[in-house]
């Protein structure tokens, strides 16, 4: 068993946007008992004794924490690598600076689309001016950024002009990543699932831009594996190198796997290596053993690990079966007839967007200093 690479942060899973493609859980009414600051103190040092180098401060909207500043200095005062992912709403230049001097060394900054009124429709509140704002104050501060766009059926034909904002504002990486089918996005899946013709153009945009732009911004494009032959290597392996730490204390190999019926682990009642190395939500799919048929017998069985165990779960039932993305899973008619409605009827009968309801409170008050 390797030490893990990565640890996945979620602070909170507040946010004051309303994304319909959101991968937080559905029932966020159960992770409203959040760590305390010195709890993640002790998560962050408990990481970073396991072998963690970087630490993703996430959410939810991780700058609804009123410690957020306090957490990032202890990860950065550790040794780890920090990257605040976020959607820019209330990153205000005091907060920002203070989040400089704490050592902070990354910024993703999450946007909807390259035009407001999409963008903003999307997110569900105004928030396209903000998240411009904030990601010219990051290129001033000097730290690099990355602007993440989740591409989907009502965004993915502006892909080129995602790409010209992306060089306006200076991004050092673009990462341009298909919806992944989990939380209020597998509710919406219906809704967000683009057409064959819609990816077929945006890889088109998408290869020209990175030969253009290859001395001056990463882009990196995350494919809609709905339409790919073998499955992602989600996490590279269940429990592999990554972990998550959930609002309230959670420990799971991945963010999603909070929906498969396993045995919960926490921080709050026991070591995060004792977790990682004995707890059977992180021993369920390690390794190769649990594996069914064709996985079993496959030459990629050490290549995609079987592809995604919550992806199994919420198209089966079963978390134990191979990914139904795979075209040699038996369960693969139920990616392909999702596919298939994707790629007939018209747009005008296009099911509607139902926005993550979790608006915990207003913009304005988040916290400013
Ligand atoms: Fe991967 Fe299993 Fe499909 Fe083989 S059968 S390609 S191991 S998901
Ligand atoms: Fe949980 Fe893929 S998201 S294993």
């Amino acid at each position: 068993m390797d030490s893990p690479f990565g640890l996945l942060a979620e602070l909170t899973y507040r946010c004051p946007l309303a994304c319909p493609y959101c991968s937080n859980p559905l029932n966020m009414a159960g992770y409203r008992d959040e760590l305390a600051l010195d709890e993640w103190r002790r998560v962050l040092a408990e990481a970073g004794d396991l072998g963690v180098l970087q630490c993703h401060l996430s959410g939810g909207e991780p700058l609804l924490r009123r410690d957020l500043v306090e957490i990032a200095a202890a990860a950065h005062d550790l040794g780890l690598y920090t990257n605040l992912v976020t959607s820019a709403v209330g990153l205000s230049r005091p907060r920002a600076e203070r989040l400089r001097a704490a050592g902070l060394d990354h910024v993703q900054i999450s946007i909807q689309a390259d035009e407001a009124a999409v963008s903003d429709r999307i997110a569900g509140i105004p928030s396209f001016r903000r998240k411009i704002e904030a990601m010219r104050l990051v290129k001033e501060l000097g730290w690099p950024l990355t602007m993440n766009v989740v591409l989907h059926r009502h965004n993915i034909d502006r892909v080129a002009d995602v790409l010209t904002l992306a060089e306006e504002v200076g991004a050092d990486r673009l990462e341009l990543a298909n919806t992944q089918y989990y939380g209020w996005a597998w509710r919406n899946r219906a809704a967000l699932l683009p057409s064959r013709a819609q990816l077929d153009a945006a890889e088109v945009v998408v290869r020209a831009a990175r030969e253009r732009l290859r001395d001056r911004m990463d882009v990196i494009y995350v494919i809609s594996d709905y339409y790919s032959r073998y499955p992602k290597p989600c996490m590279g392996g269940w429990a592999s190198r990554q972990l998550t730490v959930t609002p309230n204390g959670d420990v799971l190999p991945c963010p999603a796997a909070q929906s498969l019926p396993l045995p919960r682990a926490s921080v709050r009642e026991d070591s995060l290596a004792r977790i990682w190395a004995e707890s059977p939500v992180m021993n369920a799919f390690r390794g190769t053993d649990w594996m069914p048929e064709p996985c079993r017998s496959c030459f990629r069985r050490e290549v995609d690990f079987g592809g995604c165990r919550c992806q199994a779960f919420l198209l089966t039932g079963d978390a134990a079966r191979t990914d139904p993305v795979c075209h040699l899973s038996p369960d693969h008619h139920l990616v392909a007839g999702a596919v298939e409605a994707a790629n007939t009827g018209s747009r005008a009968g296009d099911p509607a967007l139902v926005p993550r309801p979790h608006r915990a409170r207003r913009p304005d008050r988040i916290p400013r200093g």
